[in-house]
Formats: structure tokens, C-alpha cells, sequence
């Protein structure tokens, strides 16, 4: 028979309702198997009667012999014929018993991870908010993208491919998007793109953490903007990079200062085009220099191109790549801007002596991206509907952001300086009272408003106190709501 608190123990588990779903007997032989991992029952300990122990449940003998039925046949308890069921001699191997409840907790707060591992916990990731309120940064307007356009074109896909469209993919990504977006850099961005240079991947997340992992060790130096993303700081510093911040100014990064750092470094990370998160553009000598630095000392520019769709004055200067005879700059692009961040398609375009290495190396992350949305998107490329989206939207963010500009002068003055930017999906504003940036997130947090401090995005955190205001989401009239908001938040604090 089974001792008193193991017949709790199966009852108790009988009794949890995340365990409601499976039928009684399996419930039951669950229930012993744990008592055997566990070390509750040894091996050879008998088990009760299957009479006695459907009495003891409440249940019917049939169901504590499916039960039983089941143990034998994974090899938990043997059957002998007219002495019983007894704990199988193959689980003396079974593992330790589970640590005590006390003991659990403290292995829940640290548990044993690799230093790569601990590295990349620390960093925190990156979570983009699930359902954005203004003013969360670089978010797109999704409310009114063509979603009959891109079901017509995804149902046309399916009719020319077939089940084809279910298989595996190739993991450099399929042809035809490959060429599209070959061509659209070419022609838009001044790149010197080939399909078979690019490497279609989810994010420019992973192809930073690509870059980060495939091309250094840890310990390496890189250069990076001061302030810069987030996403690439956390991508190289949870690769144990030593990222060695570089100084702005209105041209941009400051090259100069790399060209004078003795110790050298073995990549430099830059968003030339519009700066994340001032908004300058590197100018065209400083652009040159590094090209130059990059060839001298077998370093790599890593090119992070993630919004110059959205330019509101002329057209963006040419991208880096375009300009390297030197093959020494990984260009990076992504769709979460231009179209949505839940496509989840971006792309690096690579110098050829690194398409085979990170191919395989993706391969080992997740195979490859999704056939179907590829196939969907090279469509919507090919016929013209990702200029026209990019066209309508930019003028959108373009009238979004002259309401803001407005909103913020009129009702936050005293608070703040709007930096208006030529481009982008977000705004920085620069604290000018008594606020300090930790107050003004806070309460607008509380205020139910999203800014993202300027100062986090510093290295050590020392930077000029203010915001960012992402402006590309959010209707005129939810933005005049949301900034008013903010001005009370603003003056409760200030008056408190
Ligand atoms: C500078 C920069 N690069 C890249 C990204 C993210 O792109 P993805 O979603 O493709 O990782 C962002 C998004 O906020 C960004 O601000």
C-alpha cells in the first residue's frame, strides 16, 4: 500500500487543474511516474493492489490498470504474476530528486548559463512594445497598410508555387526577392547590390548579431556612435565586444577621432544616413575617411540603413556601401520600417567573401526565413506597390511630423526643444528646464505615454537630458491628446 502522504501526493496532482485536460488513468500513472523520479517510491517498492488503490481514489479498478498498463510498458514498474506490481531496478538510474521548493527558487535566480549566455541575458534584449501608444520611437503606421493588396498577391503566390511554397527555403533567401531588393538599393540607395550578395534574414537584429558573432572574437574593439541603437550595442556588447563610443557632431559620427585612436578597433557600427538617435547625416569626407580606414586596416564598416525610406527633404545621400571599392562594408536593411515590423524580413548585403560564411552560419540560427512572406513581398516589389507604400506613407509621416513639431511648441515650450529631423519615424527633444529626463518618463509612463530617455542610449549614460517622440504611428488627433497629457504630466511634476 502506498504510505499515507504519497496517496496525498497522487491525489493532489489528480486535483491541479493545469492536469485537468488528460484522461484519469493517464493522470494517475503520471502521477507515480513523479513519485519515482522523485526517489518517493524506490526501486522494488511495491505498488498497492489496483483494487486497493482505485478504493483509496475514488476511481475504478479498469483506470488504475490502464494506469499500470502504461508504467509497464515505459518500464517504470514491473508485474508479477500473483505478487504484484513492484518499482522497475531500471530506475535506480533515474535522475536526483528534484530540489526542495527553497532550493528551486535560488536556482530560478541564478541559474548556470555560459559567460555568452550571462552576456546575453544581461544585455536585456530587445523588446519592441506589442501594442504601441504614443510616443513609443520607430513604430510605422499598420492601421492602414493594404492588407486585400498583400492577401491578393500572397493567394496568387500560393496558386503559381503550390504546396512548393511549404517546403524548406533556400537560406539565403528566395531568388526573386533577392533580385528585388538587389534593384531597389541599387536604384535607391546608390548601393552596388547582385542578388546572389544578399542574405535575406528576419531583422537587421540578426544580422547584426551575425556580424557580431560570425566576424569577432570576444574581447575585440569596435567602434561605435555615441549615442547609438540599442539593438546593435546589446547585439555586440552581449557578444563581449569591447565597444569603444565615438563622438557626434552635426556631420555625424566623428571620424576623425577613429583615424586618431591609437589601439585601433576592428569594425566601426554607423546609421549614416539619419543618425539613431540625433538624426545627422555623416558627410560625404567623413564617409570617405572611414571607407579608407576600413581598407588600411582590414576593419569592417557594419552600415545600419534601417529608415532612410523616410526622408521629408530631397532625396538621402547614397549609402556607404555604394561608395567602398574596397568590399569592407556589410550593408544592413529591414522591412519593419517601410512596411511592418511583424513581416519580420531584412537583409544584409554582403562583400562576396562573406555570403557562404554567414549563410551557413543562419542556418544554424533558424534555416531560413518563411517562403511565402518572401515570395510575397518580392511581389510587391516587383510590381510597384512598395514605392507607392513607401510615397503615401512618407507623405503621412511627413504631415505627422510638422503636427508634432507643432503640438510640442505649443504645449510643451517650456519643457523642451523639438530637434526637427529630415527624416525617420521619431523625434529627439532636448530638456530645457528644471525637468529631469527621469522625471519626464516617468511621469509620462504614468501618464499612460511612451518616450524613450536620450540619455540610455549614451554610453555610460551621460548625455544631453531629453527624448525621443516616435510620431509615424500616431494619428494627429491621438498625438494633440497624448501631448496635452504630457504638459499636465509635465507641470504636475515641475509644480509638486
Ligand atoms: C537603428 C535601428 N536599426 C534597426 C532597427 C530594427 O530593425 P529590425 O526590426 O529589422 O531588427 C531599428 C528599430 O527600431 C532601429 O532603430
Amino acid at each position: 500500500m502506498f504510505k499515507h502522504s504519497q496517496l496525498e501526493t497522487v491525489k493532489a496532482w489528480l486535483a491541479q487543474p493545469a492536469h485537468a485536460a488528460l484522461p484519469l488513468h493517464a493522470r494517475i500513472q503520471r502521477a507515480i511516474r513523479q513519485l519515482i523520479l522523485d526517489g518517493a517510491l524506490g526501486a522494488g517498492k511495491p505498488l498497492p493492489a489496483s483494487r486497493a488503490l482505485a478504493g483509496s481514489l475514488g476511481v475504478s479498478r479498469d483506470t488504475v490498470e490502464a494506469a499500470y498498463a502504461q508504467l509497464h510498458a515505459e518500464g517504470f514498474i514491473e508485474r508479477r504474476v500473483g505478487s504484484g506490481s513492484f518499482v522497475s531496478e531500471m530506475t535506480e538510474f533515474s535522475p536526483p530528486r528534484r530540489p526542495a521548493p527553497r532550493d528551486r527558487r535560488v536556482r530560478k535566480q541564478a541559474p548556470a548559463l555560459s559567460k555568452r549566455g550571462e552576456a546575453m541575458f544581461r544585455s536585456g534584449g530587445v523588446r519592441e512594445p506589442l501594442a504601441p501608444r504614443p510616443f513609443a520611437p520607430g513604430v510605422p503606421e499598420t492601421r492602414t497598410f493594404p492588407l486585400h493588396l498583400w492577401e491578393r498577391l500572397e493567394r496568387q503566390v500560393l496558386k503559381e508555387v503550390g504546396t512548393g511554397a511549404l517546403l524548406h527555403g533556400d537560406p539565403q533567401g528566395t531568388e526573386p526577392l533577392r533580385r528585388a531588393i538587389a534593384d531597389y538599393i541599387n536604384l535607391e540607395r546608390g548601393a552596388r547590390a547582385t542578388a546572389d550578395r544578399v542574405l535575406v534574414l528576419t531583422s537587421s537584429q540578426q544580422a547584426l548579431t551575425l556580424c557580431a558573432t560570425m566576424l569577432f572574437d570576444p574581447g575585440d574593439r569596435i567602434f561605435i556612435e555615441d549615442p547609438a541603437y540599442y539593438g546593435a550595442r546589446r547585439a555586440f556588447e552581449a557578444a563581449a565586444l569591447d565597444c569603444v563610443p565615438v563622438r557626434l557632431d552635426r556631420q555625424g559620427l566623428m571620424a576623425e577621432q577613429i583615424m586618431a585612436e591609437p589601439r585601433g578597433a576592428r569594425a566601426v557600427f554607423l546609421t549614416p544616413s539619419h543618425q539613431f538617435p540625433t538624426g545627422a547625416t555623416l558627410a560625404l569626407d567623413r564617409r570617405l575617411a572611414l571607407i579608407e580606414w576600413a581598407a588600411r586596416h582590414e576593419g569592417w564598416i557594419i552600415e545600419d540603413d534601417y529608415d532612410s525610406e523616410f526622408h521629408y527633404a530631397g532625396k538621402p545621400t547614397a549609402c556607404v556601401q555604394g561608395l567602398d571599392p574596397h568590399e569592407r562594408t556589410i550593408y544592413i536593411g529591414t522591412f519593419t520600417k517601410s512596411l511592418f515590423p511583424g513581416l519580420r524580413i531584412g537583409y544584409a548585403l554582403l562583400p562576396p567573401a562573406l555570403v557562404q560564411p554567414m549563410t551557413v552560419a543562419r542556418t544554424l540560427l533558424d534555416g531560413h526565413s518563411a517562403p511565402l512572406a518572401q515570395l510575397t513581398l518580392a511581389r510587391f516589389m516587383e510590381g510597384g506597390h512598395f514605392g507607392a507604400h513607401v510615397r503615401t506613407m512618407r507623405s503621412v509621416y511627413a504631415a505627422r511630423l510638422e503636427v508634432l513639431v507643432g503640438l510640442v511648441r505649443a504645449h510643451l515650450s517650456g519643457f523642451v526643444e523639438p530637434r526637427v529631423p529630415i527624416g525617420g519615424l521619431q523625434m529627439p527633444c532636448v530638456l530645457t528646464g528644471n525637468l529631469s529626463e527621469h522625471a519626464a518618463v516617468e511621469a509620462a509612463r504614468r501618464a499612460g505615454i511612451e518616450l524613450l530617455g536620450l540619455s540610455s542610449l549614451h554610453a555610460g549614460g551621460h548625455g544631453k537630458a531629453g527624448f525621443l517622440m516616435g510620431f509615424a504611428a500616431y494619428t494627429p488627433a491621438e498625438m494633440d491628446v497624448a501631448v496635452r497629457k504630457l504638459a499636465q504630466a509635465f507641470r504636475t511634476v515641475v509644480n509638486s
